[in-house]
């Protein structure tokens, strides 16, 4: 089961790798909390079955976010428990789960995200990766799969990382295209660990 938000190139890495046999998986189903998330049409078109899962509505009918999003991950969680998945992967899902939804899965929630362990979490990673080798010449990032424990925000037990050297001919695009190159293998080979050691 893939959870994704955007264009869903890693969804793609994990369709290939199914596709080609390098992952010995199969992908239940793929929802996106974006309408226009690419991933919708990328799972579509390979005969996953998807849904689309916003956030809005929950956030419209109660006055208190926070009560919102805690109602929202269980409805959640209700839907995903639905295809009995062995594994929900993160793969550029951008919504923070509170306990409400994680406590479902213990040990069985993996994310993606485009830092190494410890540094540059929340939503701009890259960005904040290319300022730090703008400001203080940072020669090297990553990329890293880790366990979703908890409500912490892009931490958790790392089960694969790989590091991106940020090299003098950079500039902002060229390095986002080799980090997505390095998560897209990196994520294959999380997930097909993860399966293994099931
Ligand atoms: C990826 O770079 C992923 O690591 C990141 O979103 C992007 C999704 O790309 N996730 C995070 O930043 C999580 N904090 P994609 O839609 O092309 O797979």
């Amino acid at each position: 089961m893939v959870l994704a938000s955007g264009a869903g190139s890693n969804l793609q890495a994990l369709i290939d790798a199914v596709g080609d046999g390098r992952l010995d998986a199969e992908i239940v189903a793929v929802i996106v909390n974006r309408r226009s998330a690419f991933a919708l049409q990328r799972a579509a078109s390979n005969n996953i079955a998807t849904a689309f899962f916003g956030l809005r509505p929950y956030l419209d009918d109660h006055d208190d976010p926070a009560q919102a999003r805690r109602r929202y991950d269980a409805d959640l969680a209700a839907m995903v428990l639905g295809y009995r998945p062995d594994l929900v992967v993160l793969a550029g899902w951008m919504h923070l789960f509170t306990m409400g939804f994680l406590e479902y899965f213990p040990g069985r929630v993996i994310n993606l995200h485009p830092a190494l362990p410890g540094e540059f979490g929340g939503p701009n990673a890259i960005d904040d990766a290319w300022n730090a080798h703008l400001r203080d010449g940072l020669d090297r990032t990553g990329v890293m799969v880790h366990l979703v424990p908890d409500e912490g925000v892009d931490n958790g037990p790392v089960l694969a990382t790989e590091a991106v050297p940020i090299t003098p001919d950079d500039d902002r695009e060229s390095l986002e295209s080799r980090i997505h190159a390095a998560e897209h293998g990196l994520l294959v080979r999380a997930v097909a660990d993860f399966l293994e050691g099931l």
